[in-house]
């Protein structure tokens, strides 16, 4: 019997905790379903969505979300595959798109990127992108689609560095990108792993002189497209990045990888190699130094709760992610925040639609809090030792705002019950006009659905009717700077200047012109725009 010392190493080393990225409709589902093929999926939590369930309309979204108990949106996934144990974090896109959907990145320890081949680098790859570059972890791509015509892989690689910053190294290469499509050449095994039309199989034909040369591909491909792919490769080897692991992990540089999921095409290779580069858990910052995954006291931080949707259960669920040690059903931990020790008697992880009680888990897995509303997002819980205490969670910034009030001034109190739950929650943020009352409450969202979630949720769960007031602001930026009085800066008459929870002053701004004007106008201070919790 390994002790629980070596069962942690065992299961730190076999763990990889993943969000994929992408914009909508570039084939996240679809990907994801394919990963699935090859493990057993032993846990799904809020399962893969069913890809029609995304296009539906949000009233039927909110009626999904109440038939299921949990959200649709609160996926993590877990399987297994060649031994190791994966775990799968949803980014929900679409028009669900919000706060979580950036938080969810935190819990991550890498990510990978989904392109679409034709569509190139889009809107939400670009914000989420920026969230994983700020936390510094690898990022691998996956241009997708390439059964179809897709754009110019050099192009993509240009697109991808000018766009994103971040250099690149193909790790395969397409052959036939103008809908002609035959498969792609494995760069480090030189093999072409040949395209059958969407059969979803895959045979390989590998270079007996390991190399691209090899007559046997010439052959195999034609001359059109064999003197087209010797030339790329030899482009891609004289002028293109080195395969550095290095700026792979601090995420520098990142490996791309051609395929199709929905034919199944590049996938298992795409999995194989994934998993032998991506990191398993590390050490995470914490107020008492760095803490060792391996450690054998278990750590681990809060980086979403969610509401129960059932109004007669006001019982939330709090998203622990491991960092260290092992979890058991039914053990202590001490609560930093509240400095309390709770016992972790129902811990859960969800089966598509219903939730199973969890026995045991390790660094890198994520579990689900039953949480009595004592719980925060960021809060740290730790075995034994009442110090420790992770770095916040940056608050991720809105880009969409609103004026909201009670439309019956006799439900204030309600009112404001349940806007202080959300705002807990993290599905909103809230601000105070300066030198105004509650009355001016403005609420800043992500995504702009949260608005229909906030009135939807006020109604059902406090019994509130709401007036919304949408406002033009698009950005939100913190004042950093020592003693400053927000009304002496010289801002664009369209700048309003607001408090948060923790009376930090903020400025809302209309355009990115107006952010300028600040910027130069107003030297002693600077702007930000991820704040973390100060
Ligand atoms: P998402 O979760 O990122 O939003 O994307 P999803 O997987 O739902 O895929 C979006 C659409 O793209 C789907 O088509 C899907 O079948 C298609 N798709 C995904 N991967 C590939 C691929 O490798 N090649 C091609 N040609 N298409 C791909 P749909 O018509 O919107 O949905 P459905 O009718 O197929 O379900």
């Amino acid at each position: 019997m390994p002790d629980l010392k070596e069962t942690i190493c065992n299961e730190v080393s076999r763990r990889k905790t993943f969000a994929i990225i992408s914009h909508p409709d570039a084939g996240k589902t679809t990907l994801t379903e394919k990963l699935l093929l090859y493990g057993g999926a032993i846990r799904l939590a809020g399962s893969v969505k069913s890809r029609k369930a995304n296009k539906h309309a949000v009233s039927d979204w909110m009626e999904i979300e109440k038939q299921r108990g949990i959200s649709v949106t609160s996926s993590v996934l877990q399987f297994t595959y060649n031994d190791y144990c994966i775990n799968i974090l949803d980014t929900p896109g679409h028009q669900d798109f919000s706060e979580d959907t950036y938080r969810t990145l935190v819990a991550a320890d890498s990510a990978v990127m989904l392109i679409d081949g034709a569509k190139g680098v889009e809107a939400q790859t670009i914000k989420l992108f920026h969230v994983c570059k700020m936390r510094g972890i690898p990022i691998f791509t996956f241009v997708n689609k390439m059964d179809r015509a897709s754009k110019d892989p050099f192009e993509l690689m240009e697109e991808i560095e000018n766009v994103l910053g971040i250099r690149s190294y193909p790790m395969n290469w397409p052959i036939g990108t103008e809908g002609d499509f035959k498969g792609v050449y494995n760069r480090s095994k030189a093999q072409i792993e040949l395209f059958d039309g969407g059969n979803h199989g895959q045979s390989t034909v590998s270079s007996t002189i390991g190399s691209v040369n090899d007559k046997v591909f010439a052959d195999l491909l034609g001359e059109h497209h064999y003197n087209k792919l010797c030339e790329e490769i030899e482009l891609l080897n004289l002028a293109g990045d080195e395969f550095d692991k290095k700026k792979i992990m601090s995420g520098e540089l990142t490996p791309i990888f051609f395929g199709s999921a929905m034919t199944n095409f590049g996938v298992q290779p795409f999995l194989e190699e994934f998993l032998n580069l991506a990191p398993k858990p590390g050490f995470k910052k914490s107020s008492i130094g760095d803490v060792d995954p391996e450690s054998d006291k278990l750590t681990g931080f809060i980086f979403k709760i969610q509401a129960n949707m059932n109004p007669t259960h006001r019982d939330r669920i709090a998203f622990l992610r491991i960092c260290s040690g092992k979890f058991t059903k039914g053990m202590g931990v001490y609560h930093v925040q509240s400095k309390k020790e709770i016992r972790l008697a129902q811990p859960t992880q969800f089966m598509a639609q219903e939730r199973t009680i969890v026995e045991e888990a390790y660094p890198g897995d994520i579990i689900g809090l039953f949480d009595p509303g004592i719980f925060n997002i960021g809060d740290t819980l730790s075995e034994g030792n009442s110090q420790l205490k992770f770095d916040g969670i940056p608050i991720f910034p809105a880009e969409h705002f609103a004026r909201v009030t009670a439309s019956d001034s006799m439900k204030r109190k309600q009112f404001q019950k349940g806007i202080m739950q959300l705002s807990e929650e993290g599905a909103i943020q809230t601000f105070k006009q300066i030198d105004i009352g509650i009355e001016a409450l403005i609420i800043g969202a992500v995504g702009a659905l949260q608005f229909e979630v906030l009135e939807y949720r006020l109604k059902y769960e406090y019994g509130v009717d709401i007036k919304i007031q949408h406002l033009p602001f698009k950005h939100a930026r913190w004042i950093i700077g020592e003693n400053i009085d927000p009304r002496k800066l010289n801002l664009t008459s369209s700048t309003m200047i607001v408090e948060d929870n923790e009376k930090h002053h903020v400025l809302l701004f209309e355009n990115e012109w107006s952010i300028r004007w600040a910027e130069e106008r107003n030297k002693d201070i600077s702007l930000v725009d991820i704040a973390t919790n100060f």
